[in-house]
């Protein structure tokens, strides 16, 4: 079968086609033949050796990926919930080594969710890590009630983009943020409000918010601490949270926390009743074909693309 492998940490030219057998399951395993694949910052992140580089630095060559959608071709004599022939998707093995980037892979049972009919592989695909992400920072620390004034930055891209349908969903008043090239898109994802980065800072304009996710760090993460409410909490997903932040965080009343997107089948059957009723829909900007992966790299590296990237076979 096709897969890519990366070499060694660096740039795209380490990305490697190879031809290598088709893997073996075991008895409480599925193989799935991808259809589709999407890829996120980590991705490339990793490839340079940040990321989860480190977890995987003594495993190198290695198979990154971890988005898939596919269908089942074999299950294990232990697998009594798939069968071959059901077509799934989810964010497998993440954060260890899943070896996405293949023909094939092989994926454990309580992973997977079934892939709702009404959507393309390339938008289940895509509604994995990165809606994972958004469901968890909103639902696991967030504790969004009705009416709650919610705060997305980065709400055009991946993680964005699925945080702001998600915290419509559970009923707050949201506020996306992204430059003004991306404006409609966000207010087309149900966001009752847009904030332009560039011309506008956040802070003199947003204050006592009661849910801030943060994908920026830096200031982005500081100045939250100071936009939401006391009793409110500030999610970020780039463990821009240190110890001084999180003291400043305590003086001021807020619930800070870093977190980091966890394998769950049960969430992601949680994301595929809301991608079936439509409450929940992929934007997939970018299709490549699989071949081109340093390309869909590249794309991504650059911080400026809407909703996702995805490759397919
Ligand atoms: N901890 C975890 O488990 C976890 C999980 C997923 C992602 N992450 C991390 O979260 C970050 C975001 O991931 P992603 O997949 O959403 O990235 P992405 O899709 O690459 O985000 C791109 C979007 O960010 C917007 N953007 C860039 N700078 C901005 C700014 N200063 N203010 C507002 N919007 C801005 C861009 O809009 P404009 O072009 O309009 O600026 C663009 O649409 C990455 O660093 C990723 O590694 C962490």
């Amino acid at each position: 079968m096709k897969a890519i492998i990366l070499k060694a940490f660096g740039g795209i030219d380490q990305l490697q086609p190879i031809e290598i057998p088709v893997p073996a399951i075991g008895a409480g395993e599925v193989l799935v033949k991808l259809s589709s694949i999407s890829i996120n910052p980590v991705d490339f992140k990793t490839r340079e050796g940040k990321g989860i580089g480190s977890r995987i630095k003594d495993q190198l060559p290695a198979i990154l990926g971890w988005d898939i959608s596919g269908v089942i071709t074999q299950v294990g004599t232990d697998v009594h919930d798939f069968k071959p022939g059901d077509e799934v998707f989810s964010m497998i093995g993440f954060p260890k080594l899943a070896n996405a980037y293949a023909e094939y892979v092989v994926a454990q049972p309580n992973e997977l969710a079934i892939k709702p009919a009404n959507i393309t592989h390339d938008e289940a695909a895509a509604a994995t890590l990165a809606a994972l992400t958004a469901w968890q920072a909103l639902t696991t620390k967030g504790n969004i009630k009705k009416g709650d004034k919610v705060l997305i930055h980065a709400a055009s891209g991946g993680v964005g983009h699925y945080a702001v349908q998600i915290a419509k969903h559970l009923g707050a008043y949201v506020i996306g943020t992204s430059s003004a090239a991306n404006r409609d898109f966000v207010l087309g994802l149900g966001a009752d409000e847009h904030i332009d980065y560039k011309t506008q800072q956040v802070k003199d304009v947003v204050s006592n918010v009661d849910f801030i996710l943060d994908p920026l760090g830096g200031d982005t993460t500081t100045q939250s601490l100071h936009i939401a409410k006391k009793g409110g909490t500030v999610i970020c997903i780039v463990h821009a949270f240190n110890d001084a932040l999180l003291q400043k965080a305590q003086e001021l009343g807020v619930n800070a926390h870093n977190i980091m997107v966890y394998t769950s089948g049960d969430d992601m059957k949680t994301i595929a009743g809301l991608l079936e009723k439509g409450i929940v829909r992929s934007h997939v900007s970018k299709v490549f074909p699989f071949e081109q992966m340093g390309n869909a790299h590249l794309l991504l590296e650059t911080g400026r693309t809407v909703g996702k990237v995805v490759l397919n076979f």
